[in-house]
Order: structure tokens, then C-alpha cells, then sequence
């Protein structure tokens, strides 16, 4: 199980949003692993299609950046967690790379993320997160992937680092995402 934060502050919302979840999952003996795209580099898509040629679940058209290493992990993993704060009520300009181009591959593989699981994480300030849920859901949901819901759409409230754990609702929303997906998890390994 691994979670990508797609936010520059590693130790930020979406990191802690992230962490609540992972404790859900560690209480269920459940592995996690946590990619921090700030330590990353990600360029954009291309849009050179080498993918649709090679069919090698890598991007050929920018082949020596972080993209492939990230990717190889996803494609190891039964379920990805992918975390993004809400810049201009959209995802973070590196979680948008990762997608773009994460996304293409695997399309143009199988899709080879086919029927793992995902669930969002988003930190938001004010307004925004639910274009940022559905742009995160997106990516799950063409890839042919199984995403479970929690009790309400799972986005915390927050402006600076830690802000987000006085969102009562937003921390029991994350920790409830976390309880269905082990549920989930276990389902699917049985
Ligand atoms: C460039 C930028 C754009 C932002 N845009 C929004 C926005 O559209 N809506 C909002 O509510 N908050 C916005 N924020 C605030 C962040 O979403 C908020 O601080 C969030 O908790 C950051 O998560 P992080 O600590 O994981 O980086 C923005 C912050 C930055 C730096």
C-alpha cells in the first residue's frame, strides 16, 4: 500500500491526512509506504505517445526523471493513496505531472492499474477540494480501479501545517477511509 503526497510541504495537510489513514491501515497489519513528491522531480506529459509503442508500463519520452520509479512502486502496490492540497481549486502542478503521465502508461498497458485500489486525500484552506476529489478520482476510475468512500468526501480544513487536525469531521472522514480500505484490501487478497 502506498500513498503519493503530491503537496511541496512534506510535512504538511496532506501529509497528516495521509498519516491518519495509514494508522487505520497499520492497525490492520497493513504495509504503507509514503512517496513525497517534493523530493521528486516530475516533468510534464509530453504527449510524445512512446508509451503507446514501447507497452513497457514506462515513459520512454522522459525516461531519466522520478516518473518510472514512482510508477514501478504503483504497479507493485494493491492500493494507492494519492494525497494533493487544493492549489487554485485543482491539484498540485506535480501531482498533475504524476498523473498525466502515470496515467497514460498504465492506459496504454492494460490498464496495468486495473482493479487496485485508490483513495484520495485532500487539505484545502476554503473551497476547492471537491474539484481536486474528483480530479484524483478521475485517475482511479479510468484506470478500471476500486475506490472505497468514507463518510463524507475526504478533504480536511486547514491553512497552515496542522491545521488540519482541528477539523473534527475531516480527521474522522480520513480514519474511516482508512478502516473501509483495509476492509476493502483484505476483501480483495482473500
Ligand atoms: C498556490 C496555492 C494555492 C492555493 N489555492 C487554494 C484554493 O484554491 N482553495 C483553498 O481553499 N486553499 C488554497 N490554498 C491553501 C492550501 O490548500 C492549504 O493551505 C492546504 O492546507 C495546504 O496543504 P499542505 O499543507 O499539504 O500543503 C492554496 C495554497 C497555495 C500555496
Amino acid at each position: 500500500m502506498i500513498a503519493i503526497n503530491g503537496s511541496p510541504r512534506k510535512a504538511g495537510n496532506t501529509f497528516q491526512a495521509i498519516q491518519i489513514v495509514f494508522e487505520e491501515l497499520a492497525k490492520e497489519n497493513i504495509e504503507t509506504e509514503l512517496i513525497q513528491l517534493a523530493d521528486k522531480r516530475i516533468e510534464p506529459c509530453k504527449a510524445c505517445y512512446t508509451c503507446s509503442k514501447t507497452k513497457n508500463n514506462k515513459c520512454g519520452g522522459t525516461p531519466d526523471d522520478d516518473l518510472n520509479g514512482i510508477l514501478e512502486k504503483m504497479l507493485k502496490a494493491d492500493g494507492i493513496i494519492l494525497g494533493s492540497p487544493t492549489f487554485f481549486a485543482n491539484v498540485s502542478s506535480s501531482m498533475k505531472a504524476l498523473i498525466d503521465r502515470a496515467g497514460l502508461v498504465a492506459k496504454m498497458n492494460g490498464p496495468s492499474l486495473k482493479r487496485k485500489v485508490g483513495a484520495a486525500v485532500v487539505a484545502v484552506r476554503r473551497q476547492g477540494a471537491t474539484d481536486v476529489f474528483s480530479a484524483l478520482n478521475y485517475f482511479f476510475l479510468i484506470n478500471e480501479m476500486i475506490v472505497p468512500g468514507s463518510t463524507y468526501w475526504n478533504l480536511g480544513i486547514g491553512l497552515a501545517p496542522g491545521d488540519i487536525q482541528k477539523d473534527g469531521e475531516g480527521v474522522q472522514t480520513f480514519r474511516n477511509l482508512g478502516k473501509n480500505m483495509a476492509w476493502l484490501l483484505k476483501k480483495l487478497a482473500k
